[in-house]
């Protein structure tokens, strides 16, 4: 496989630049670019936003707490499965918590919806209050993994559930962009931070995705979603 020809948004042919620029955009996406690349990822990253939902364990009236929805495009999806839920989008870039209450205005305006600028480690939430945290695609760029653990551990009523979606270290390796500030994670990595830092019923779910087929090559894709629970 050709690594340069892998991804790009602006063409078919990634430069050392173009590359640097994307892995910058993915972790925090920001003005017209970050625009552009959170289309990108509502597209690349359905099936993988889809699969972590569908493992959430439902409750009722839940508040689910997301962190990183970059433009909050799944929160529709996600009240169409849980209706009498409450959502809270978290994310450290303010354009991204823009374009999600732009988005969502109907889900804000009803009150069942807000979205907080805020880092991941420092969650607007108050101890033991939370049902769910759900987060997909963030791990990589986490600074500190059991202090981001320990947060959420804070926020999670007891038995709440934690969900880590991601892209797995064996695929994710060939992408040219994460030499650029990413951190790699399998599953037994993560689930050994997890039972560290405390949480139980700890269990890994890996999800074939359709190949990503361009003309130069193939490439399996997999959905990752670690599962956990506060004791
Ligand atoms: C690669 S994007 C993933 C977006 C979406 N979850 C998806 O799967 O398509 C990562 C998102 O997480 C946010 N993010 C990354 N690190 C964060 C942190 N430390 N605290 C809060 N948000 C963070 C970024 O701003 C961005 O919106």
């Amino acid at each position: 496989m050709n690594s340069r020809h892998f991804l790009t948004y602006k063409g078919t042919f990634v430069t050392e630049e173009e590359s640097k620029e994307l892995a910058a955009q993915l972790r925090k996406p920001t003005g017209e670019a970050g625009h552009t690349v959170a289309g990108l990822m509502n597209k690349g990253n359905v099936l993988l936003n889809r699969n972590t939902i569908d493992l959430i364990k439902p409750r009722a009236s839940m508040h689910i707490v997301e962190v990183g929805m970059g433009n909050g495009k799944f929160v529709e999806e996600l009240f169409q499965k849980f209706p009498d839920c409450r959502y809270s989008g978290c994310d450290y870039s303010q354009d991204m918590v823009n374009e999600s209450q732009s988005l969502n205005m109907d889900s804000v305006n009803k009150g069942v919806c807000d979205f907080h600028y805020c880092d991941t480690t420092q969650l607007p939430f108050l101890n033991n209050s939370v049902d769910v945290i759900f987060t997909v695609n963030t791990i990589y760029f986490w600074p500190d993994v059991d202090l981001v653990l320990q947060e959420y551990i804070r926020v999670l009523k007891p038995n709440g559930q934690l969900l880590i979606g991601l892209r797995p270290e064996h695929l994710m390796k060939h992408y040219p962009f994460i030499q650029y500030g990413f951190n790699l994670f399998s599953e037994t990595i993560i689930e050994s931070h997890l039972l560290e830092q405390g949480f139980g019923q700890i269990k890994s779910h890996t999800i074939r995705e359709p190949d990503f087929v361009t003309e130069e090559f193939t490439m399996p894709v997999e959905s990752l979603v670690v599962t956990a629970h506060k004791k």
